[in-house]
């Protein structure tokens, strides 16, 4: 039974959610405004106030909102209403990049299979919040990033891609985090444009541009 591939529009509609520096989101700023991009970024969206993310979508005259779980009831709330904020800007693709929150099963039902998440560690090694610190801690010679499709799991969700970097004798947290980001803006980009000019599909796992 071949699976029906996802189409995007053109230009794709992408709300990008971030909670912190947002040098992603400046990469997918930078290359959308490229027409040939295929996508543009109709909205960021925050788990928090007073961030670099946030103002670096101001610059660029993108709408922004923030919903913290602290001003909602509960987090089932707050999963309804960041997911009423996202479905309200009408994207083709979500993209979380550097969103420090585990999004819930409103947002699943709502947008599952149309949301990715950049990862800094190289799936299924070092999933949640520390990877970078994970893989210096573990000794691994080789770490990178992930971008996958979000899932109910912690980071599990099928990969769309991966890139790696060396870790070096020398390399502390940061240092180490700096490198992969380097490298995983490189992919997010290029991934995204894919995904966005040529659709994709998933099947048993294994996510693949385009439609065949
Ligand atoms: C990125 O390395 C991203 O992979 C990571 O946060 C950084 C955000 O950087 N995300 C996670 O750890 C999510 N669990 P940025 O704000 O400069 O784009």
């Amino acid at each position: 039974m071949p699976v029906p591939p996802t189409t995007l529009r053109r230009p794709a509609r992408l709300v990008v959610l971030v909670s912190g520096a947002g040098t992603n989101l400046q990469a997918l700023l930078d290359a959308t405004s490229d027409p040939a991009y295929g996508a543009e970024v109709v909205a960021v969206g925050a788990d928090r106030d007073g961030i670099e993310g946030l103002a670096r979508a101001e610059r660029a005259g993108v709408p922004t909102f923030v919903h913290r779980v602290k001003d909602h009831a509960d987090r089932e709330e707050w999963d309804r209403v960041l997911t009423e904020a996202c479905l309200s800007h009408d994207p083709d693709l979500v993209v979380l990049a550097g969103f420090m929150k585990l999004v819930g099963p409103h947002f699943l039902g709502a947008l599952e299979g149309r949301c990715v998440n950049t990862h800094p560690a190289l799936s299924p090694a070092f999933p949640g919040m520390h990877g970078p610190a994970d893989a210096l801690a573990y000794g691994v010679k080789v770490t990178g990033a992930t971008l996958f499709v979000v899932d109910a799991g912690v980071d599990t969700g099928p990969i769309v891609a991966q890139t790696t970097v060396p870790v070096l004798p020398e390399d502390d947290v940061e240092a180490l985090h700096e490198r992969i980001k380097v490298a995983e803006r490189r992919m997010l980009v290029d991934s995204v444009g894919r995904m966005a000019r040529e659709g994709f599909t998933i099947s048993d796992r294994k996510v693949r541009f385009g439609s065949e």
